[in-house]
């Protein structure tokens, strides 16, 4: 079984890479793992064209940016998506992906698919105190795994975290977090 994990933060050393690390450690125990950062990409914003709801292709000339992309999560079973809140919401880079992926989207006819069966969670994190910025970023990533069909299985949401250096003291909460992906 291959797990995908995406550091959706555009920082590569932060403290969302440094929990997609620790994810990507407990899970190569029990999956064959590969890591992205959404920074690895280049692409450009989707124009809302919508070409692809009658074509389930995208008619920009980066497309296989994005396929590439894509066939990462059609190899994957399991899916982790590592986001931190950039002024409340998931980064403008993972945003401009997801508006990217218009053509995999199950609300028109035809769209492109990944294999179904996957299984999606989403760890949400926050300099901030609270929790309800850390359940908009979740929803906005199983919002996106919904129109992907790719199953909701699990979320964490940790606040008060700025620097990497902050994510030591909650090592156990995501150790323990994936004991059960
Ligand atoms: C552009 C930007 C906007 C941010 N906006 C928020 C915010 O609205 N709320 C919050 O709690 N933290 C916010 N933060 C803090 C990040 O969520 C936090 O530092 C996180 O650990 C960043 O991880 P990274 O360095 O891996 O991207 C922001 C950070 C940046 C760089």
């Amino acid at each position: 079984m291959k797990a995908l994990i995406i550091n959706c933060s555009p920082v590569r050393t932060g403290a969302t890479a440094e929990i997609a690390k620790l994810v990507s450690e407990q899970l190569s125990a029990k999956y064959s793992v590969k890591s992205i950062c959404i920074d690895d990409y280049s692409f450009s914003f989707c124009k809302g064209c919508r070409s692809c709801h009658n074509t389930a292709k995208c008619v920009m000339s980066d497309a296989i940016v994005i396929e590439n992309i894509m066939n990462e999560y059609d190899e994957a079973d399991i899916i982790v998506s590592v986001s931190p809140s950039y002024w409340a919401d998931i980064p403008g880079q993972f945003k401009a992906f997801i508006d990217r992926c218009t053509p995999w989207c199950n609300t028109h006819e035809p769209h492109a698919s990944i294999k179904p069966g996957k299984n999606g969670y989403a760890i949400a994190l926050r300099t901030g105190p609270n929790m309800p910025e850390c359940e908009k970023i979740i929803g906005s990533i199983e919002h996106f795994y919904g129109h992907l069909e790719i199953e909701c299985k699990g979320h964490l949401g940790l606040t008060s975290i700025e620097y990497k250096t902050d994510v030591e003291p909650r090592k156990q909460e995501i150790i323990d977090f994936c004991k059960n992906i």
